[in-house]
């Protein structure tokens, strides 16, 4: 089917209101420094969920927003496709008490699982469901309560996450004038690798491992992660995906007005845009105030990009994720 299908309505997020910055640390007795994680991530604080915040209720206050922006109400959402790693609940799915929340009657509501690549993944099955003809009017999510599941014993890993959420209404393309660049997503590229599981995973507390003494003597409910495994991975397959992007949208980097890619690590995302032959003054960059929000990095980034001023009618922006699983994923798209 020809592309567009699909384009951006309106764009949301929901942050937490307390602030944690590095220095924040030494109060719950991490021994770390301001230095250290800025030298190797470029994170200076993080959002993090308290006083009954929840994954839903961040998703929410972004899906307003979106909804607002965009001109939609709630009974006119067709689907909710919320991508999280850290669902309120193990059954039903988040998405059911976002729906409930925002009382979109006659949506179709459901999670999916993806980890930081979730948003795009998202993106592009509410593309899918609007090419199908199913749907016309698709609300995505990324909604994220990190702290619910890193180890905040753990310094190698508590220091990088941060919590959030962000959206956006994808609504079926319309004709475009003659001689008026079409607007939508123009490609969109999904991938993972499940051999490389374990790099990056929890492995305690689903059903083959359910919660235990033994589980929870090794802290294995929380996040385990092979830093620098990840780190390799995440350059080769972020570059990888912004090439197939491109080719998909048959751009090159010059052509990219902004690049937004995971807000993880600043090294990886000089790496990226390196790769990707775009320059620094053409990335969004917001690691240094949210850390690593996981599936809600790519719309809370793309969400104040827009507030900022930096993606206008006719802008091309590039998207681009990895996470666990791996997954890795792209998506070019003209506002
Ligand atoms: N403060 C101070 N020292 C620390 C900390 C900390 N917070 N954490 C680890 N260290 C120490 C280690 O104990 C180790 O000390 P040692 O040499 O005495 O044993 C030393 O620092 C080096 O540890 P490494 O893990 O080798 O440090 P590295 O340079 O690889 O940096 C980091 C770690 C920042 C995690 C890096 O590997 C990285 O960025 N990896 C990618 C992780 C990532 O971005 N994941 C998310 C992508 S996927 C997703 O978003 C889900």
């Amino acid at each position: 089917m020809k592309r567009p299908i699909a384009y951006v309505a309106g764009t949301g997020r929901g942050v937490p209101s307390h602030v944690m910055t590095n220095f924040d640390f030494a109060s719950i007795g991490i021994e770390t420094s301001d230095e250290w994680i800025t030298e190797r991530t470029g994170i200076k604080q993080r959002y993090i969920a308290r006083n009954g915040e929840t994954t839903c209720s961040m998703a929410a206050d972004a899906a307003r927003q979106a909804m607002q922006r965009a001109n939609v109400s709630a009974g006119e959402l067709d689907a909710i496709v919320l991508s999280t790693a850290t669902t309120d609940r193990l059954l039903p799915s988040t998405a059911v008490d976002l729906q409930a929340q925002l009382g979109a009657r006659r949506a179709a509501a459901f999670d999916i699982s993806a980890a930081c690549s979730g948003f795009i993944y998202g993106a592009t099955v509410a593309e899918g469901l609007i090419a199908t003809g199913v749907t016309e009017t698709v609300l995505v999510v990324g909604a994220e309560k990190m702290s619910s599941i890193i180890d905040w014993q753990d310094r190698s890993t508590c220091v990088l996450f941060g919590d959030g959420a962000g959206a956006a209404i994808l609504k079926r393309a319309r004709h475009t004038p003659s001689g008026q660049l079409p607007k939508g997503i123009l490609s969109a590229y999904i991938r993972s690798d499940g051999t490389l599981a374990d790099l990056l995973y929890r492995p305690g507390g689903g059903s083959t491992n359910p919660l235990s003494d033994a589980v929870l003597a090794e802290r294995s409910q929380f996040v385990k992660m092979a830093g620098r495994e990840v780190f390799k991975h995440a350059v080769r397959s972020m570059s990888e995906a912004t090439d197939r992007a491109l080719d998909g949208a048959k751009l090159t980097g010059d052509d990219i007005d902004l690049l937004i890619p995971h807000q993880a690590n600043m090294r990886i995302i000089e790496a990226t845009a390196k790769h990707a032959n775009v320059s620094m003054d053409k990335v969004f960059v917001n690691v240094d105030r949210y850390g690593n929000t996981s599936s809600a990095s790519v719309p809370i980034a793309l969400d104040e990009a827009i507030e900022a001023g930096r993606i206008k009618e006719g802008t091309n922006v590039l998207l681009v994720a990895f996470g666990a699983g791996f997954t890795w994923a792209s998506m070019v798209i003209r506002f």
